[in-house]
């Protein structure tokens, strides 16, 4: 199979055709409609959970989202912004007709989500179908920036590999040999014990057993059991939202903490400790973004985050504040012309984004290089331990681009 035939687009057909459009307006050729859509509203489609275990994450996006573009202006390359919205369900079935609804029907310029890896697969099928300028906040989906990335994807999250990776690394460093994992059997759960079990296998240690779950099902009671029983050195976990919230306090009610360490990618902690009492108290976790960095843009994020939605941001409303970011910095670079989608790609490609989790720059991929934390929950903060993988790259494995 051709590289094309895989992506449906490739590079060079995409950058012909930008030149072609380029080259058409250059000499008045473009329908009037055309000419007018640009100074009519960018249009934006957010296809986000708002219902079902991870409503809270794709509220934090869109809260974030919203508040980068509104600290411009509320404007895009100077013209005013019209949001369209969806709300995926984190329903992979659901995901392509949601999606072209977005773009057939409401023909946005670009197209913003999701939260559940299956859920972005679909939006990774139409945008490489439609060729529309797609930012993933959050799903880590490793083939959306792997053997599926495209010119006109983008990602300002992570791919599942990512975090979960220096974990290992971190729990051999402690002599831990023997370790059980637990997730939700999707993309995202197997992806990121995939990430777990090469760092810490590589450092010598060893996955005892594999305990799964279909997601979104929260009933861990057998799984504790069995988890009791075999006594393992700790355990590694990929929960989110309220399923995460959800095993916290069933690890405590079955007696566990303090008996086997718990760990995960910091998914398992972050947006759910007002929920879950005193039950995470000294979990370690290992994320791109924890509560108390000294880093000047955390500081004013922040504030402007509370200030604005009277909530405490986390990880997700960050993702969606880069996400907000980074399609500004676009629009600028064609004075909101989103017509020329070449020219966006360019800049968002050479984009140093001053995120509130630090500086990170994009990928030949389309995925952040970032440093991932170590982090300890104090109370009802995921505090900073330590840098656990500076600028960690994601292989990009089958990315046939840059
Ligand atoms: C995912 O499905 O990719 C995902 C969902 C929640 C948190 C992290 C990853």
């Amino acid at each position: 199979m051709s590289d094309k035939d895989k992506m449906g687009i490739d590079r060079r057909e995409f950058l012909l055709n930008g030149a072609a459009l380029a080259g058409a307006t250059a000499l008045g050729m473009l329908p009037s409609g055309l000419a007018l859509a640009q100074s009519a509203r960018v249009r934006v489609g957010l296809m986000l959970p708002y219902t079902g275990t991870y409503a809270q994450l794709g509220v934090a996006i869109t809260n974030g989202l919203k508040l980068a573009i509104q600290e411009n202006g509320n404007k895009l390359g100077g013209r005013e912004v019209e949001y369209f919205t969806v709300d995926d369900e984190s329903d992979p079935a659901k995901a392509p007709e949601n999606a072209n609804k977005l773009v057939q029907r409401d023909k946005v310029d670009v197209l913003v989500g999701t939260v559940h890896s299956g859920v972005a697969m679909g939006m990774v099928k139409v945008a490489r179908e439609s060729g529309t300028l797609l930012i993933i906040p959050n799903a880590g989906a490793d083939a959306a920036t792997g053997p599926l990335c495209a010119p006109n994807i983008f990602r300002t999250s992570f791919t599942n590999w990512q975090p979960s990776y220096p974990m290992g690394k971190v729990l051999a460093d402690r002599g831990m040999k023997n370790v059980v994992t637990m997730a939700w059997k999707y993309g995202a759960g197997e992806e990121a014990i995939n990430g777990f079990k090469e760092g810490f296998t590589k450092a010598g240690g060893k996955i005892v057993k594999e305990l799964w779950l279909p997601f979104p099902n929260v009933e861990f009671q057998p799984l504790l059991t069995e988890i009791a029983s075999l006594k393992p050195d700790a355990v590694f976990v990929f929960f989110a939202g309220g399923g995460a919230a959800k095993l916290i306090k069933d690890w405590q009610a079955a007696g566990l903490k303090g008996k086997i360490p718990l760990f995960g990618s910091g998914f398992l902690t972050d947006g759910v400790l007002d929920a879950v009492g005193d039950a995470a108290e000294g979990m370690e976790t290992t994320l791109h973004y924890a509560d108390s960095l000294d880093i000047p843009k955390d500081k004013s994020f922040r504030l402007a985050y509370a200030k604005t939605f009277k909530l405490q941001p986390d990880v997700y409303a960050v993702q969606g504040y880069d996400a907000g970011q980074l399609l500004v910095l676009g629009a600028k670079a064609v004075n909101g012309d989103f017509g020329k989608k070449n020219e966006i790609i360019a800049a968002m490609e050479k984009a140093v984004i001053d995120s509130p989790r630090g500086k990170w720059t994009m990928s030949k991929a389309h995925n952040p290089v970032q440093d991932i934390y170590l982090r300890k929950v104090v109370g009802k903060e995921n505090r900073y331990v330590s840098v656990a993988h500076k600028a960690l790259a994601d292989p990009a494995r089958g990315c046939k681009m840059g």
